[in-house]
């Protein structure tokens, strides 16, 4: 398993450049799914999470043919339209097939994602929407069967509660339904408008995709298209946290700021100098002595990120003062702690709460990862503890960064991969 082995201590400066985003070029993929025909992505991400989707592509039945950031898709027959458990328990967005199956072919099976690390996250709002569109649902042996051979009913259909994958899967199920779907209580996140002009770009008809209120009117079918995904507004709001960390003076470029405005705020609140640098890039410049502690509530967007949550916790552990962080979307969400304090960070947990209380630094220890974004916070605290860190299991980084280590050694971090 590799490790990363981090000398803390030197300040990022240079360039850190942003790659597309994961969690849209994830549906963006199964919705490749939803037509016969050639679709091409440009800017995914070179990352475990994305190989594994295409993986899930190909056992349907797909064709996907790689050349570094594009993919070309061919779905023109779909001849197995399942999600085996051997690659779902590895990825949970894996049941963002279940919509596009369901609605292309009439029938899906896709294993039932078990619990994960950051939470129990069940998918019974994807499967509950699904019915409302009129497919039949079974759940036996740990697998998830979908039937629909008349094919989908659009309806009107409210989530209890916002869900980004919920929402994604609804989105790709209603394009080929008959008739109209009013998505209420949608999520707002750019993946899902992402998603939606990647569809539209597709012959879908879709309207509202960034707001609560999505409305989609169904087609016959889909056609080809061509799409460059988003940035990834986790990786840029990582990097702006690096920054201000190692109390660095970078560009982090090829970014939209306006999807982290609510890191940027909270950054500058607590004494960073955040500036537009050129199209999609923002010079950002740490305090020069200790950040001021901020508290900060995790949301659904526009609100701050829960994948931001531990990143920021991580530069909380040196600012000056007490901060409150609160955690709203997963239940457990704070495995990243007791590996922060296992490099001298003072944090005590109160259910959702993390009451953090800033210390003058950090010193290198040995960590385990054990989620994506943890282990990136946990990478950003060995870049300013004392002496040198070894974060182990980084496979979880390896999910979502593309070449994070490379990135950050460019910009001066000690960093090295030890296989
Ligand atoms: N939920 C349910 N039932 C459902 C679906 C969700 O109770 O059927 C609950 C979840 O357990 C959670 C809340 O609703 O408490 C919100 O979860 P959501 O469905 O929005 O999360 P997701 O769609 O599974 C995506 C991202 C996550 C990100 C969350 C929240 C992708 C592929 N994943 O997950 O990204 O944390 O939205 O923004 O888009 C990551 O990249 O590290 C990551 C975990």
């Amino acid at each position: 398993m590799d490790k990363f082995k981090i000398k803390g201590g030197v300040p990022l400066s240079g360039e850190l450049p942003v790659s597309g985003s994961k969690n849209a070029a994830l549906p963006a993929l199964a919705a490749c799914l939803l037509t016969e025909e050639p679709v091409t992505l440009r800017r995914v991400p070179q990352v475990k999470d994305i190989a594994t989707m295409v993986s899930l592509l190909t056992y349907s039945g797909a064709k996907a043919d790689r050349q570094g950031g594009q993919i070309r898709v061919e779905a023109r027959v779909l001849d197995r339209p399942e999600a085996p458990y051997d690659v779902v328990k590895t990825m949970r967005a894996s049941s963002l097939v279940l919509g596009p199956l369901v609605a292309r072919t009439g029938r899906a099976r896709v294993s039932m994602p078990g619990g994960c690390a950051i939470g129990s996250r069940p998918i019974n709002l994807h499967v509950s929407a699904l019915e409302q569109l009129g497919a039949k649902i079974e759940q036996t042996h740990g697998y998830i069967d979908a039937l629909a051979p008349e094919g989908l009913q659009g309806a009107r259909i409210h989530f209890d509660r916002i869900t980004v994958t919920g929402t994604e899967d609804l989105l790709m199920a209603a394009v080929l339904a008959h008739g109209e779907t009013v998505i209420g209580n949608a999520a707002r996140e750019p993946e899902v408008e992402d998603l939606a002009d990647l569809l539209i770009a597709m012959g879908a008809k879709i309207e509202g995709a960034g707001t609560s209120t999505i409305t989609v009117q169904g087609v016959e079918r889909l056609h080809g298209a061509e799409h460059t995904i988003i940035p990834d507004r986790i990786e840029a709001g990582t990097f702006l946290l690096a920054a201000a960390i190692t109390k660095g003076n970078l560009v982090v470029s090829g970014c939209d700021p306006d999807h982290i405005s609510a890191l940027i705020v909270k950054m500058r609140q607590a004494g960073v100098e955040i500036t537009e640098a050129g199209s999609g890039g923002l010079r950002v410049k740490g305090p020069a002595f200790r950040a001021r502690a901020t508290d900060m509530t995790t949301e659904e967007y526009p609100g701050f990120a829960t994948d931001l949550q531990a990143q920021y916790m991580a530069w909380m552990t040196v600012a000056q003062g007490i901060s409150f962080i609160t955690e709203t979307i997963f239940e457990n969400r704070f495995m990243h702690v007791q590996e922060l304090a296992r490099m001298g960070a003072n944090i005590r947990i109160e259910g959702r709460q993390a009451i953090v209380a800033g210390e003058e630094g950090l010193t290198g220890a040995e960590v385990i990862a054990s989620d994506l974004r943890g282990s990136a916070s946990l990478v950003l605290a060995a870049l300013i503890a004392k002496g040198e860190s070894t974060v182990d299991r980084v496979y979880h980084i390896d999910r979502g960064y593309e070449g994070v280590e490379k990135k950050l050694a460019a910009a001066g971090a000690r960093i090295k991969r030890v296989t």
